[in-house]
């Protein structure tokens, strides 16, 4: 329910002196309980009415409190420092909050803003001849979970793993394959060879530069479509692409298109008359260029003098493909903030070319990540690898488990669940533009804000829900319920389908992913102290509050991508 619209249309309904619905604005939900649910500044009123703030909360509050009736929301009117404090009465909103989860659990949250509008999102988009290692697991899990929360809020989503299938590196694996490798090892060891060869060329590489040489030769030809070359290069793009996609799945991320960079890279033509048309290509040093510097983003190269294709070209030519393919109303790419010039200019060049999608592309950025060992190098292989951080996170989630004496049927399954929640925990938990250190063993911790802890305490409150089997939630009329404790889960409660919005106006996921955590904190406070079951007899109020939380949590969860576990 909008605590705050109710509280205001009650004190409408009561004729005040002061005109409420002129400054309603003004109303905001108290920070803390001991200052009731909603609070009124009043300073903003002391101008325009020539009185002091705090005279005016005295005489509004004497005047609300003796309007009050026993069908009032409002419990009671505080005047304090020039506030006026709004307590609403905690039964009766507590009954509505729960009513209303437990009426339609799963759709608690959800909405319908979107209205089947298409959001494309761009996300994971790995470079094909590099192993997934940590720098892949942000754009992964952060657009994963934007995905989610968009269909969440009735959106209807594309996912597109823009894949780097092109350019000099696949030179560069067939340079090294040719040099030391053969059939019959990829055909054995599968991408694993492959991967083997990139890291060795780029080894090797720094001490003969005739490779390098080899390597723009071979992707010369590549380009040419030159027989050998393509079978190659479209052998070991296989072979990476589906190491990437068994990750991507491991994590729970599918996508709807694989569609990369490669695609695109004999489309330019359209592209590029298009833009000359327009009067926006400049010749530069024998290149070509749309000259940005008015607008302060550099000249953005779209040719070079040797007609290669560049990044920022195939993305022009990608963008107007996926406007024809799935008639987006809004497109988002998720990056390192080192992209973020990149974007700039894409966006402003799709500006000037006047297309129908211009203002509805965003760039997601997100900071490094880096090991509490220092910085990720990823060209040498000494990189930390997504596969191994995946069996890491398994190993020690097992571990654990084992540790704690966990007994359940489907223990390597719950495992599994532990680990990708952590991963994704790890991805999401502070605001998105922050640069991290990635902390695994942190991220695994029962007993610390992580995400084992939150899954513990939904299996935790879950098993007591099944142990005190079914009820009749009808009849809660939450009466006998001390809800002092109780009453800051209800808020937290009520609070989720604005903090999803709110996530969403900002793609933030860690607003989520800091709600539910504080609904966790919550809810073992709560379960700590009060008894559900107590002597054999059920208290219904209370689990009524456990019931609606697991609804909660259950719903939230699976936006951040945290697994649910039922017994843990
Ligand atoms: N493959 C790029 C990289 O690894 C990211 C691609 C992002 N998407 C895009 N449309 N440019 O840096």
């Amino acid at each position: 329910m909008d605590i705050k619209n109710a509280i205001v249309t009650e004190l409408n309904n009561m004729n005040l002196s002061v005109n409420i619905d002129n400054i309603k604005n003004l109303f905001v939900l108290s920070a803390d309980s001991k200052n009731g649910d909603v609070s009124l500044p009043c300073f903003a009123l002391a101008k325009e009415l020539k009185q002091n703030p705090m005279v005016i909360s005295n005489s509004l509050v004497s005047e609300i409190n003796s309007k009050l009736t026993n069908t009032s929301l409002i419990e009671k009117a505080e005047a304090v420092n020039g506030y006026v404090n709004i307590f609403t009465k905690q039964t009766v909103v507590a009954k509505n909050v729960v009513t209303e989860i437990l009426s339609n659990p799963n759709g608690f949250g959800k909405t319908n803003l979107g209205n089947g509008k298409t959001y494309v999102l761009d996300y994971s988009s790995v470079n094909l001849a590099k192993y997934m290692h940590i720098g892949h697991l942000k754009t992964t899990i952060i657009g994963l979970v934007i995905s989610n929360l968009l269909k969440n809020l009735g959106y209807k989503t594309v996912s597109i793993n823009y894949v780097g299938d092109y350019g000099t590196p696949f030179g560069k694996m067939i340079t090294a394959y040719y040099r030391w490798g053969s059939e019959e090892e990829i055909k054995a060891r599968g991408v694993d060879a492959v991967q083997d060869l990139y890291v060795k060329f780029n080894r090797e590489v720094e001490n003969d530069a005739t490779l390098e040489v080899e390597a723009r030769e071979w992707f010369k030809k590549i380009e040419n479509g030159d027989k050998e070359a393509t079978r190659l290069a479209n052998w070991f793009i296989e072979l990476s692409r589906g190491e990437v996609e068994r990750l991507c799945n491991l994590l729970g991320a599918e996508f709807d298109s694989w569609r990369g960079e490669r695609y695109y890279s004999d489309k330019m033509q359209p592209v590029i008359a298009e833009l000359k048309s327009k009067n926006l290509l400049k010749q530069s040093e024998g290149a070509q260029i749309v000259d940005l510097e008015q607008y302060g983003l550099g000249a953005a190269l779209i040719q070079k003098s040797d007609g290669t294709s560049l990044y920022l070209t195939r993305d022009l030519a990608a963008v107007q493909d996926r406007f024809e393919m799935y008639g987006f109303n809004n497109a988002i790419y998720v990056t390192d903030v080192a992209q973020k010039l990149h974007f700039k200019q894409l966006f402003k060049i799709v500006e000037l070319l006047n297309k129908p999608y211009a203002g509805s592309l965003e760039h997601v950025a997100y900071g490094r990540y880096s090991l509490p060992t220092g910085k990720i190098s990823s060209r040498l292989g000494k990189q930390a690898l997504l596969a191994d951080i995946y069996n890491a996170a398994l190993n020690k989630a097992k571990e654990i488990m084992n540790e704690r004496g966990t007994k359940v049927e489907n223990f390597e399954d719950v495992a599994n669940k532990v680990a990708v929640g952590a991963i994704s925990f790890e991805a999401l938990k502070y605001e998105r533009v922050k640069d991290t250190v990635f902390d695994l063993n942190a991220s695994l911790n029962f007993d610390g804000e992580t995400s084992p802890y939150m899954q513990y305490t939904y299996a935790r409150l879950n098993s007591v829900l099944e142990k005190a089997g079914e009820f009749d939630y009808g009849a809660v009329d939450f009466s006998d319920i001390n809800l002092e404790e109780g009453f800051e889960i209800i808020k937290q409660l009520n609070k989720y389908p604005f903090v999803i919005v709110e996530a969403f106006n900002k793609l933030e996921p860690c607003l989520i992913v800091r709600h539910l955590m504080n609904l966790c904190s919550e809810v073992n406070r709560f379960y700590n102290q009060k008894r559900i079951i107590e002597n054999g007899k059920v208290n219904v109020n209370r689990l009524a509050v456990i019931n609606a939380t697991l609804c909660v949590l259950k719903n939230g969860f699976e936006i951040i991508n945290i697994p649910v576990i039922d017994k843990m």
